[in-house]
């Protein structure tokens, strides 16, 4: 348990130009297109320890498969779970709940989207890890995960792009900007999705989000 106060861990969000600013920019970036490379036909994206959702509800309103989008966010955080849900959007739901359980996540599996952002700087390297290995019991076969992870010192990305491979996973980015610690990657389950375990502990969240941006 972190004495973080997650709500506030979004305010840069609104600071022009600064690292999370970018880095949402380049997830988002990476969502639209995942969204309309989906073939046609619903949508299920998930949303692993969410926040504010601001890059799923940033992206979803304006976006031509809206109509075919089913949201789940689990978040813990009360505000955000309220600001999340202040958006409105009917075909997303917002489950204040635990995250790091597999439970929380049987309405939505088998997923063809997943967002594991500000997550892998938070979690020990073990669990990261182990979340990886576990993530094809959440998602389709062809499904998309966009995830951060800061490239600072000490660096797990190249870690985290092996895990994936390993996993079963192909990578189709790998994002980075000179002079800012951020990464996303973008990775697509190329092998066959696995059965769904409920009550499985993926991760435990330890992190306080501010040492670095995940
Ligand atoms: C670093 S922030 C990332 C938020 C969002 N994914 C983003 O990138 O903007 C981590 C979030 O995880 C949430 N969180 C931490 N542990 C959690 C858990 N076990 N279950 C659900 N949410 C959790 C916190 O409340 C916080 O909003």
């Amino acid at each position: 348990m972190t004495t973080t106060d997650w709500s506030s861990w979004h305010h840069p969000y609104d600071e022009p130009g600064s690292s999370l600013q970018r880095r949402l920019a380049r997830v988002q970036s990476r969502l639209r297109q995942a969204l309309a490379d989906q073939p046609p036909g619903p949508i299920a994206v998930l949303s692993m320890c969410a926040g504010q959702g601001r890059d799923l509800l940033g992206v979803l309103p304006d976006h031509p498969r809206r109509p075919d989008v089913r949201a789940l966010l689990v978040e813990q955080d009360p505000q955000n779970v309220a600001v999340a849900e202040a958006a409105g959007l009917e075909q997303v739901t917002v489950h204040a709940g635990d995250a790091s359980l597999t439970t929380a996540y049987a309405g939505i599996v088998p997923a063809d989207i997943a967002l594991v952002c500000g997550v892998f700087g938070n979690i020990p390297d073990q669990h990261v890890h182990d979340t990886i290995h576990r993530l094809p019991q959440l998602l389709r076969t062809g499904a998309t995960v966009i995830w951060t992870r800061h490239h600072g010192d000490p660096d797990l990305t190249p870690a985290i792009r092996s895990w994936f491979g390993q996993a079963g996973f192909a990578e189709l980015g790998f994002d980075t900007e000179p002079g800012f610690r951020y990464s996303v990657g973008t990775h697509q389950l190329t092998a066959p999705g696995q059965p769904f375990e409920p009550g499985v502990t993926l991760f435990r969240f330890e992190g306080d989000g501010i040492a670095a941006y995940e």
